[in-house]
């Protein structure tokens, strides 16, 4: 099997593990297994003992990370940031014995400094080549601070938008989150991992954790294979395909066994299928937390289950340096599994090419480049999703009328600068945000206009206070905006909903300012997908615009006023009530199919009746995956397939590419230049496995001028037509494909071909 990473297979890094390794104590040994932060956490004393230990060690307990790093005994930090802290740290440890540096690591997840949209975002642009160039942007700024480790990407596919965690990652399609995992990888290792501006990517969560029951944040997942297969685990595959150095294991259990001690993951799938050469660390105190879900009854059971699964690097838990000494001692663990751990973190150091570089590389980053905006303002100019533009007096709202004399900016979300940094903000400071407010006012002072602001509301309050101000300024306006939505709290990790509609009293504000006949721009702020069902029927222009970053305000008055037009298209299914969820595009079928039957009225007879449906709301998302509206309209025609039969032997080999060519015709219709998304889609009938109705198998942005036609191409291989079977073998059977490909998941122009036996 090839490497996943040449560079961690390489012979001259392993020989120099090997020299080092042989040199080491085991306690040298254990500090290359254990991470700190530089807040310390507790030793375990004789009275508090192993369930002292299983608290949160961040409040209960203390270690002194410096006099660690100072024997040799502190293998990786995290979240320390600062180059002035990095160096203290790595002088310490290049002080000790064997002189092995600290790996900094940190939750860079979009943007060190210069932030840029929150993943979903960014997923929405569908940009892999933007999603490229902003990684290597941020692993630029983060390694001038000493980091050369970041905890992204995030790939849990999502599917249900009660998690908070959808913000982190690409949403519910198992192609594009693979597309995006890639991205990520190759921007923050470069080519090379010991280039100074290199950082090493960390995959999470390993795995499924996205698919927790009833989206409440750690909670249990529990599915098949053929679904883990399917739908949860190709993003983790794509990224240690593209070389992805470490992964992180999840919080979650997987069918009963949590990750964190799951040799199904680790072991089998990860090191054994996937050849991954990298090590693994676990999350935030998740081989202490094996004790909460039961399956150790003290912390040498938890570690010796968790580093024999395949768990090389406990973060936070204080267990791997605590209790190995004892296990070794009881034979209860193995010294060349101890052994094989150290290899693996020594290893990415090696290729991290840390030994030569230890310390924080050029002129330390401390604020929003100026340099870096342009790039985080287009990506997040991309990441806007237009959901809806009715037209209002005969023209569609948007884009606003460059000579517009008065808009009212009305909600909690237009001048929040903080809010505007997303789930995980970097290290970014709030004066460097330009917040909407800001941008607006700017931009109407240059053409003698104004901006009538009315904060309206706070994000989560049940005062009116504000509401009279607000309806007043609509009322002086030719036109409203209104940003309302999430805090940026709201989403992210430990931020599960069950109400998916707009927090506190905004609808209602949304609703009074509505009703004074104005047009209405809803700007929606959020890290998920939200309910918008009232505005989809009341309001006429909508755009999704999640947490742009450090240059929201630019980005969204280049949008509003259409000297940029949307082009992004939604990651996740917006539904159109909760109890929807979890809600995606590419459902399997059902023996009773809704059919023709309208299900936007209750059931009338059998036919209505008895089939999958709801008595009460219809099946379908208010605006579906791969939705998303522009300035223009694009028509696509002529969906043609290169040959009607591919026959099974050909189509069966895990190497064949390039076996059908799918072509349609994308043409402008519309009156202005813009990106369109082209999305091709399949279904697959007849297989000995039931098959979604559609699932995404290719996607490219194409940019049009008015009129201007162009055919897109996309390739079908193995990869794209293959489908795992109930021996969790990934094969092609002799069945019947139908392709659709058009600007969303509910695409209509279609083609077919046979596989023959
Ligand atoms: C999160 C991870 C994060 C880690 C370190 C955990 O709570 O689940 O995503 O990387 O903390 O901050």
């Amino acid at each position: 099997m090839a490497p996943s990473n040449a560079q961690l297979a390489s012979p001259g890094v392993e020989q120099r593990v090997d020299a080092l390794l042989k040199q080491m104590t085991l306690e040298e040994k254990i500090g290359q297994l254990v991470q700190y932060n530089d807040q310390g956490s507790s030793a375990p004393t004789a009275a508090n003992g192993d369930q002292a230990l299983a608290a949160n060690p961040e409040t209960q307990t203390r270690v002194d990370a410096m006099a660690l790093a100072r024997q040799g005994r502190l293998g990786s930090m995290l979240n320390v940031i600062g180059a002035q802290k990095t160096r203290a740290f790595q002088d310490a440890a290049l002080h000790s014995r064997l002189h092995i540096p600290i790996l900094f690591g940190a939750d860079v997840i979009h943007g060190y400094r210069t932030i840029y949209p929150v993943p979903l975002g960014l997923a929405a642009s569908w940009d892999t080549a933007l999603v490229q160039q902003l990684s290597h942007m941020a692993a630029t700024e983060a390694t001038t601070a000493g980091v050369k480790w970041f905890y992204s990407p995030m790939v849990d596919i999502s599917r249900d938008a009660r998690w908070g965690r959808s913000t982190e990652g690409a949403g519910e399609d198992p192609y594009l989150g693979s597309a995006m995992a890639r991205a990520y990888v190759r921007g923050y290792q470069g080519t090379d991992l010991s280039r100074p501006d290199s950082v090493a990517a960390s995959v999470k969560h390993f795995a499924a954790y996205g698919a927790a029951e009833a989206g409440r944040e750690y909670n249990t997942t529990d599915m098949s294979d053929i679904r883990l297969r399917q739908v949860y685990l190709p993003p983790y595959k794509a990224a240690v395909e593209a070389g992805a150095a470490t992964m992180m294991s999840s919080f979650n259990a997987l069918n009963g066994v949590p990750a964190t001690a799951n040799p199904y993951l680790m072991d089998e799938i990860l090191r054994k299928e996937w050849g991954f050469d990298g090590f693994v660390v676990s999350d935030y105190t998740a081989v202490m937390e094996l004790t909460h879900h039961g399956i150790a009854l003290d912390a040498a059971t938890a570690t010796k289950k968790a580093l024999e699964a395949g768990v090389e690097v406990d973060m936070m838990s204080h267990f791997y340096d605590t209790q190995i000494p004892k296990l070794l001692a009881e034979h209860r663990l193995s010294m060349a599994t101890v052994d094989e751990a150290v290899r693996r973190v020594l290893r990415v150091k090696f290729a991290l090419g840390l030994f030569e570089h230890p310390y924080a590389s050029g002129t330390e980053v401390t604020h929003a480049l100026p340099a870096n905006r342009p790039l985080v303002r287009r990506a997040a100019e991309e990441s806007f999703v237009l959901l809806r533009n009715a037209p209002d007096q005969g023209r569609p709202v948007l884009p606003l009328d460059p000579g517009v004399k008065s808009v009212a900016l009305i909600g909690p979300l237009a001048d929040a600068a903080n809010e505007m940094q997303g789930a995980w903000g970097g290290a970014t400071q709030v004066p460097d945000v330009v917040t909407l407010r800001q941008a607006l006012e700017r931009r109407m002072q240059q053409h003698g206009g104004r901006v009538l602001f009315a904060h309206g509301t706070d994000i989560l309050t049940e005062s009116t206070a504000g509401f009279d101000t607000a309806v007043q300024a609509a009322r002086q306006a030719d036109v409203v905006v209104m940003a309302l939505g999430e805090s940026s709290e709201m989403s992210g990790e430990a931020g599960s909903r069950v109400h998916l509609d707009l927090p506190g009293n905004q609808q209602q504000l949304l609703e009074q300012v509505a009703a004074t006949g104005k047009p209405v721009v809803l700007l929606v702020f959020s890290g998920r997908p939200l309910v918008l069902d009232w505005a989809a029927k009341h309001v006429p222009a909508i755009m999704a615009v999640w947490f742009p970053g450090t240059e929201a305000g630019h980005a969204l008055a280049d949008v509003l006023f259409g000297d940029v037009a949307p082009s992004g298209k939604l990651p996740m299914s917006f539904p159109r009530a909760v109890g929807q969820e979890p809600l995606y595009y590419d459902q399997f079928p059902t023996g009773r199919p809704a059919g023709d039957a309208d299900l936007s009225r209750p059931p009338s007879g059998g036919d209505t009746r008895f089939v999958s449906r709801y008595i009460d709301v219809p099946n379908d998302a208010l605006f579906p995956f791969g939705h998303g509206l522009s300035y223009t309209s694009f028509a696509y025609s002529d969906v043609r397939v290169s040959r009607s039969t591919l026959p099974l032997a050909e189509a069966n080999r895990p190497d064949a590419r390039d076996l059908v060519t799918v072509t349609a015709t994308l043409t402008n219709t519309g009156k202005r230049e813009a990106t369109e998304v082209a999305q091709l889609y399949v279904r697959n009938l007849g297989a000995s496995v039931e098959q979604p109705v559609r699932s995404l198998k290719g996607f490219q942005r194409v940019t049009l001028k008015p009129g201007q036609s162009r055919q897109v191409r996309f390739e079908l291989g193995f990869a794209e037509l293959s489908f795992y079977d109930v021996h969790s073998r990934q094969v092609v059977e002799p069945t019947r494909y139908t392709v659709w490909v058009g600007g969303s998941s509910q695409a209509p122009g279609q083609a077919q071909f046979d596989i023959t036996p």
